[in-house]
């Protein structure tokens, strides 16, 4: 499949835009700060923190996940069997205490943080997929 661009000049912070590539949901989101700070303090919570068993790009093989800590691009489909989980950017909180925002599969109930990372103690074995991409300039990023 053919490489996607998208502009994310006009992203607000705490949004979501969700695009296609190769037939497959691929989020871009921009992090609040309040999300930036709260991510290295779940580490205990999660499976796999840092990201370990994951086949994942170079650039993405750090705490948030992705080469500019604002923007978060993953692929919306759940680790366990492929639902595409929803983004709760408020309510996070009725599926882990404390945690303010992040992904929630209403499939199996699988629970991801704002860096894709799984939660402990749900189906999903693995972190979300991050895809490969690279930024034009500051307002366009290309997936694939
Ligand atoms: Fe997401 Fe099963 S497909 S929890």
């Amino acid at each position: 499949g053919a490489p996607v661009e998208v502009n994310i000049s006009k992203l607000e912070p705490g949004q979501l835009i969700r695009v296609e590539w190769r037939g497959k949901p691929v989020w871009v989101v921009r992090r609040t700060e309040a999300v930036l700070k709260e991510l290295p303090a779940l580490d205990e919570q999660l499976r796999d923190p840092a990201s370990e068993e994951e086949q994942q790009p170079e650039y993405a093989k750090n705490g948030v996940r992705s080469i500019k800590p604002e923007y978060f691009i993953a692929v919306g489909i759940c680790t366990h069997l492929g639902c595409s989980p929803t983004y709760l950017p408020d309510s996070f909180g009725e599926q882990v205490e404390g945690v303010t925002s992040g992904f929630f599969c209403p499939c199996h109930g699988s629970k991801f943080d704002m860096a894709g990372r799984v939660f402990q103690g749900v189906p999903a074995p693995l972190n979300l997929v991050i895809p490969p991409h690279q930024y034009l300039d500051d307002a366009n990023v290309i997936i694939g």
